[in-house]
C-alpha cells in the first residue's frame, strides 16, 4: 500500500530524523516538525497546542502521521509530571483528534516502560503496569489514541540508539566517554533490547504500508544488560572494555524507577514482516557505517 503524504511529528528527534531519511529513500512525500531544535525543511509545532496541531494537520492533510514527539527524559518526567502528561498525553490526544477528522492513519511510538520489569521480555498481550511517570504517561497516550482513532498502530520499543552528533542517545554517550577515556558506571541489571533507530524507522514504514493496527513490539533481537550493550559499543569504538564499570541500578540513585527485567518479544513483528528482528551485530555494523559516513573517527 502506498502511504500517500506523511507527517512526522517530532522530526528533529532521533527516531524522527531516521524516519525522514527512510521516507525520503522510499520517495514518500513527507513533512516533518520540530519543537525547539529546527532542522532543514522542518516546521515548528508544539503538540501541547491543539490549535497548532489542528492547523498543521489541516494544512498538510497527511494520509499517515508518525507521532514520535515526546518528553523522553525519564528522570525529568518523574520530577515534572504535569509537563510530562501535557506533552506525552494531551499532545498525542490532540494529534489523534486532528487525524480522526481526516481519517489519517496514526503511528504512535511507545515504550517497554509501560511494564514493571518483573517478568520481561513482554509480548503485546501482557498487561502493562508502569513504574514511572514517563511509563504512565506513554500508556495513557496509547489508550487515549486508541479511543480516538480506530486505525492506530502503536509501536513499542526500547533502548534506541543511532549515530547522531546532536543526540544524547546511549551510543553517543558511550562514544564521548570512549573519546575522553572516561570510565562509565552502567547498570548490570537493566535488561532490554538495543534497537537501532534506523531499523525502527524501516519497520515503521513497512508496518504502516501493510496497514497494520494495534500494538506491535519493534526492537532488536538481542536482549541484554545495559552494561553488556555498553561493552559492545566500546568494542566498536576501539576502547578498552575496562572503561565500562557494571553496577547495580540501586547504586545509581536514578530518580525514576526502572523496569529491570524488561525487554520486548519480537515474534509478532517477525510474523507480520516475515523476517527476523535485527541482530545486535548487524545493528552495530550499521552504526559503524553511519559513524564513518558522518566523518567521525576516534
Ligand atoms: N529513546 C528511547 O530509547 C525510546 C525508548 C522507547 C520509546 N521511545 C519513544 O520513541 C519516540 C521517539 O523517541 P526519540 O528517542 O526519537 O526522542 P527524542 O530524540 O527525545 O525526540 C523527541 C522529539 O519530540 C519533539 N518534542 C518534544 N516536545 C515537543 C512538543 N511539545 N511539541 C512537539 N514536539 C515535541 C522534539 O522536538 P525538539 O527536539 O525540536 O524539541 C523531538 O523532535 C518517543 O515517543 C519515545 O517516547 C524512545
Amino acid at each position: 500500500m502506498a502511504l500517500g503524504k506523511t507527517l512526522v511529528v517530532g522530526a528533529s528527534g532521533l527516531v524522527g530524523k531516521a524516519l525522514m531519511r527512510v521516507l525520503k529513500s522510499a520517495h514518500t512525500d513527507a513533512v516533518g516538525t520540530y519543537a525547539r531544535f529546527p532542522g532543514a525543511g522542518l516546521e515548528a509545532l508544539d503538540i501541547t497546542s491543539s490549535t497548532q496541531v489542528r492547523a498543521c494537520v489541516e494544512r498538510h492533510r497527511p494520509a499517515t502521521i508518525f507521532l514520535t514527539a515526546a518528553l523522553t527524559h525519564v528522570d525529568y518526567c518523574e520530577d515534572h509530571p504535569d509537563e510530562a502528561f501535557a506533552i506525552n498525553v494531551d499532545g498525542p490526544r490532540a494529534v489523534a483528534e486532528a487525524a480522526r477528522a481526516l481519517d489519517a492513519q496514526v503511528v504512535f511510538y511507545s515504550t517497554e516502560y509501560v511494564f514493571d520489569g518483573k517478568a520481561g521480555p513482554y509480548d503485546e498481550e501482557d498487561p502493562p503496569s508502569p513504574l514511572s511517570v514517563y511509563g504512565q504517561s506513554k500508556l495513557a497516550a496509547e489508550r487515549a489514541i486508541c479511543d480516538i482513532v480506530e486505525n492506530a498502530l502503536i509501536l513499542r520499543t526500547t533502548v534506541l540508539f543511532g549515530w547522531d552528533s546532536n543526540s544524547t542517545n546511549f551510543a553517543m554517550q558511550v562514544y564521548h566517554k570512549v573519546r575522553s577515556q572516561e570510565r562509565m558506571t552502567i547498570p548490570m541489571d537493566q535488561f532490554g533490547n538495543p534497537t537501532l533507530a534506523e531499523y525502527l524507522a524501516e519497520m515503521s514504514l513497512a508496518l504502516a504500508q501493510l496497514g497494520v493496527r494495534g500494538i506491535v513490539n519493534v526492537v532488536g533481537k538481542d536482549l541484554m544488560a545495559r552494561s553488556e550493550f555498553a561493552r559492545a559499543l566500546v568494542k566498536l569504538y576501539g576502547g578498552s572494555p575496562d572503561l565500562v564499570v557494571p553496577v547495580p541500578t540501586e547504586s545509581l540513585k536514578q530518580k525514576a524507577p526502572r523496569p529491570l527485567r524488561g525487554g520486548l518479544r519480537t515474534e509478532k513483528l517477525e510474523r507480520i514482516v516475515g523476517s527476523k528482528a535485527m541482530a545486535l551485530d548487524d545493528a552495530l555494523k550499521r552504526l559503524g557505517k553511519q559513524r564513518d559516513g558522518a566523518g567521525s573517527m576516534i
